[in-house]
């Protein structure tokens, strides 16, 4: 029999998401599974019990009668004490959990005997993981909502204006932290036309922050900020030092810091102190997104909005529940991916009967399952180290005395041997060849160079675009057939016979799709990297 999925209404105070949308619904109900909702779900998010209805599910009255009747409880917050006394025995809750910070609650779970999938607990690095990755959707809707925010606060314009009453300087935005949600801030301010600076303790971020319009301030102190997984680490004293030293600087010139620098179950740095604060322009506006892990400005206090030293402080701690209908769109469709990697069988083939399969041996759902039937299997066990390609044999030493043969050849007597080796091609090919040979030879050895010195001067991010205007460019060979097809230029000249003709015919078909589309994806590549 097909399982029934339920969806409660958010109890936690202030909290507008709601764990699955209508149009989820239509979608889980296709896997086989019925959709249980409380009434009143989705009024906060704008999705009413009647377009739930409309879209396929059961309408439920209270939450005591929507746990009762859920084989599966889709959630946004963790439960609440009330809500882990209403869970059935034996069924599956799937939501945020934040098992670290709640043990309490994971042994209250595990009492209940249920099986328990933390939406937190995805190891994120699997590529197959991000479109279950609801950390990372959360984290860019509160990155938006963070300079909509600062923008609320602000007095001013974010972008530049030339105006007949006067010239106004666009405002500078400084985000300290450029992970999810910090990239998300920093494309959204530059879109309003900001100047938006960025710094990360992890410096591979810099390109991004600039392919999204911001311009990358590095801390003058050479410390690798990586802790593993694509996450920070605790820096030493001498780059922290560094660093306010930077950020007291950014203070004193930027009217707006967006702060959002995490580093997993540590808290959260303290990045802007008080003195800092107080060296800000009257009216400066800091929206400190680490509020709910202790703040990254020591200012800040979190759930308020608070002015200090003439600077507006916004700690609140629910920014993705203040884009209620987008956050929770994006989060039910993390659960849509979910459910469908939980709907496969033992051979991993698709189901559509309303049957979840917890199965452990998958890396992704093992990262997630935090509870299974009552026993607690959180922390997972570390990722399976990738097999290592089988070791070379260590190249044997160099003889001596130059006796016996020798496995290496050290790099400028592979040069020199390489130089002399080509003199001698060529001049074997120059004795022999007939000139017009030579001709073409020293034609495509100079395209190669040339080509490949074009190549190697183009930043790497752009080689993906090269290669596709490189291949519609290549389409000139249209001209062959072009000729073919065209009526003859005098009148002695040969007729070509219907079938090549035809096939010319074919082959500029093709060559203009290849032409056209390839400079159509190239503008659309290079559109990636403009700013505007
Ligand atoms: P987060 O929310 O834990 O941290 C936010 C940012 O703060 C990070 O970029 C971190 O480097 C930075 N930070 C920490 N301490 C700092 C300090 N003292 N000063 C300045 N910055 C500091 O991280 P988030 O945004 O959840 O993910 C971080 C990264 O994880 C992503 O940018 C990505 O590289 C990686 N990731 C990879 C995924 C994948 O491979 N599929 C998916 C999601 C994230």
């Amino acid at each position: 029999m097909s399982l029934v999925i339920g969806v409660p209404r958010e109890s936690f105070p202030g909290e507008k998401r709601v764990a699955t949308v209508p149009e989820v619904v239509e979608k889980l109900i296709k896997l086989g599974f019925s959709v249980s909702v409380e009434s009143g779900a989705g009024d906060e998010a704008n999705f009413s019990d009647d377009t739930y209805r409309a879209a396929g599910a059961q309408i439920v009255q209270g939450a005591a009668n929507l746990w009762s009747t859920s084989d599966i409880v889709f959630k946004v917050r963790a439960p609440s004490a009330e809500e882990v006394g209403l869970i059935r025995e034996g069924s599956t809750l799937i939501g945020f959990i934040w098992p670290a910070q709640n043990p309490e609650l994971m042994q209250q779970l595990a009492a209940k005997r249920v099986t328990v999938l933390a939406m937190d607990s995805l190891p994120r690095t699997l590529s197959r993981a991000q479109k279950m990755d609801a950390l990372t959707s959360t984290a860019g809707v509160s990155g938006y909502r963070a300079v909509i925010e600062a923008a609320n606060a602000f007095g001013r314009f974010f972008n530049g204006q030339i105006t007949a009453a006067g010239k106004v300087a666009p405002a500078k935005v400084f985000i300290a932290g450029a992970g999810v949600a910090g990239l998300a801030a920093i494309g959204t301010a530059a879109s309003l036309g900001a100047i938006v600076r960025a710094n990360d303790t992890r410096a591979e971020v810099a390109d991004q922050v600039v392919s999204l319009g911001g311009e990358f301030v590095k801390v003058d102190y050479d410390e690798e900020g990586s802790g593993g997984g694509g996450y920070a680490k605790v820096m030493s004293e001498g780059f922290q030092a560094a660093q306010r030293e930077m950020y007291a600087q950014q203070a004193k010139e930027c009217d707006i810091i967006i702060t959002t620098a995490l580093i997993p179950g540590k808290p959260a740095p303290k990045l802007i102190t008080a003195e800092m604060v107080q060296s800000m322009k009257p009216g400066s506006v800091i929206v400190d997104m680490a509020a709910e892990q202790g703040g990254n400005c020591e200012l800040t206090e979190p759930g308020k909005v608070v002015v200090k030293h003439g600077v507006t402080i916004v700690g609140y701690t629910d920014l993705p529940s203040r884009l209620p209908k987008q956050a929770s769109t994006l989060y039910s469709t993390n659960l849509l991916r979910l459910t469908e990697e939980l709907c496969k069988d033992a051979e991993g083939k698709k189901t559509t009967d309303g049957i979840i399969n917890v199965n452990m041996e998958d890396e992704a759902i093992r990262g997630l399952t935090v509870i299974k039937e009552g026993n607690i299997t959180w922390p997972p066990p570390p990722p399976k180290p990738v097999a290592a390609p089988a070791a070379k044999p260590a190249p044997a030493a160099a003889p001596a005395h130059g006796h016996g043969p020798s496995t290496t050849v050290s790099s400028p007597k592979r040069v020199v041997t390489m130089f002399v080796f080509a003199t001698l091609l060529f001049a074997l090919i120059g004795m022999g060849a007939p000139t017009a040979f030579l001709g073409h030879l020293t034609v495509f050895v100079l395209g190669c160079f040339i080509g490949y010195m074009v190549v190697w001067n183009v930043t790497p991010a752009l080689h993906t675009p090269l290669m596709s205007v490189t291949n519609s460019i290549s389409s000139i060979i249209v001209i062959g057939a072009l000729v073919q097809v065209a009526p003859p230029l005098a009148d002695g000249m040969a007729r070509p016979e219907l079938l090549i003709k035809c096939l010319a015919a074919a082959g500029i078909a093709l060559t203009a799709i290849n032409m056209f589309g390839g400079f159509a994806v190239t503008r659309r590549m290079l559109d990636m990297f403009r700013k505007n």
